[in-house]
């Protein structure tokens, strides 16, 4: 039924409150993270230097940047309790299900549990950024009857992920592209999950909370699970030559290509030049260019055709394939990353807070009475 009122569904075009994390600027493609240039923070800073960033307002010096890896590294063991919670998931259940379900666990375990304060807030920020890959890591072990790996904390962070999934360390090449992803991934406005978080957080609920919450948002093919997506795309399509005629079939099908179009970007998502490039280097690396060029095809199509451009998810999925990651891992990867971003609008949020709620306007049946059993049909 027609609404009255100028009801902007999927809130498209509404401005719900102020922020100081991040700025999307889609009239000139770009993005900054408290100010820089997100393609520069990803060519000359490390993911940790990002988070600190985006927690704190500023880039850390030498001395912030050791003391906040070494809080962070000595974080990163998983309790005895969450271990055994993680080898009784269902087997098959995905990976982002059962990120979710470790994340509430912690939680429950976490020391200052039930405390919302700020100084509290900051401390399990940094406690679930140095225990989420630990968490995503055993799972995906244990649904291969691997048993998990233990943190090595004299690694970085983007070397430790690998290293708590494979057991192993990659060449630096493939470590910086991966720590690129990352940087790309942390931060984004108010995008569904970010502001599921701020909503959660607007009801004086805790940092826990929140994050579920955005995990279980970030999970949707429409959200983070598209890089997941494209890369089942990829596989399907297979081989380059059939990229285009593939595309028309979508086409035909009037279906979405995912990886495709943004809310706010219209003409070209900020973040996909740096992550295509080192999606590419991935390639030389691995020296399988497929992917790469079945991706400069289907993009090339989609704008001649349509005039979508490409989001950060279209060349994360092949950039994580490449690097050897299985398909379920990649939306969880994005969960390691984004909790920076969660965690830094839950402290904004806190700090100035007001529920959110919206109102509704109803178009359900007309008022009647209740009718009793016998009456009904
Ligand atoms: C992320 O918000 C964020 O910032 C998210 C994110 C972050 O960092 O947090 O950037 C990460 O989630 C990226 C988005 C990943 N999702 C996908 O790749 C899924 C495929 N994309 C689409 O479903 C879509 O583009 C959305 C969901 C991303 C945006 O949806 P909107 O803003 O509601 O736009 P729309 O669906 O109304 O699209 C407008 C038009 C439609 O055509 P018309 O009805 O006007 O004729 O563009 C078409 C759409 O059909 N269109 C697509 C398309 N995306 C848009 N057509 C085919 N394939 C697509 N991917």
């Amino acid at each position: 039924s027609e609404s009255k009122t100028d009801i902007r569904k999927g809130l498209v075009g509404v401005v719900a409150d102020v922020t100081a994390v991040s700025k999307v600027m889609p009239e000139t493609n770009s993005l900054t993270y408290r100010g820089y240039p997100v393609q520069d923070l990803a060519e000359n800073c490390s993911f940790e230097e990002v988070a600190y960033l985006l927690w704190n307002g500023e880039l850390p010096n030498a001395s912030e940047l050791a003391d906040f890896r070494a809080e962070e590294a000595a974080e990163r063991a998983l309790s005895p309790a969450l271990h055994e919670v993680i080898r009784a998931f269902p087997h098959g259940a995905h990976p982002m299900d059962a990120i979710r379900t470790a994340v509430s666990f912690m939680g429950m375990e976490d020391p200052e549990a039930g405390d919302v304060s700020e100084p509290a807030t900051r401390r399990k920020a940094m406690r679930l950024l140095a225990k989420i890959p630990g968490a995503i890591a055993a799972a995906h072990r244990a649904t291969k009857g691997e048993a998990p790996v233990a943190a090595d904390p004299s690694l970085s962070f983007a070397e430790s992920f690998f290293h708590l999934v494979f057991g192993r360390v990659p060449q630096p090449e493939v470590v910086k592209a991966f720590d690129v992803s990352l940087i790309l991934y942390a931060e984004h406005g108010f995008n569904a999950s970010t502001f599921t978080a701020r909503t959660i957080t607007s009801t004086g609920a805790d940092l826990h909370g929140a994050v579920v919450g955005g995990i279980a948002a970030l999970k949707g093919p429409l959200h983070g699970g598209a890089n997941e997506a494209v890369m089942h795309m990829l596989s399907e399509i297979g081989d380059p030559a059939r990229a285009v005629e593939w595309l028309q079939s979508r086409f035909d099908h009037r279906a979405l290509v995912m990886g495709f179009g943004h809310r706010v970007y219209k003409n070209g998502d900020s973040r996909v030049p740096t992550m295509t490039k080192y999606a590419e280097r991935m390639a030389e690396v691995v020296g399988d260019r497929r992917w790469m060029e079945m991706s400069r095809l289907l993009a090339a199509e989609m704008l001649a055709k349509k005039n979508i451009h490409p989001n950060l998810d279209f060349p994360a999925g092949p950039a994580y394939h490449l690097m050897g990651f299985d398909i379920p891992l990649f939306t969880p990867i994005f969960v390691a990353s984004r909790i920076t971003g969660w965690a830094a609008h839950v402290i904004e949020q806190s700090a100035d807070n007001r529920l959110i709620r919206p109102l509704s306007e109803y178009t359900g049946a007309a008022q009647r009475s209740v009718p009793s059993m016998a009456h009904r049909g």
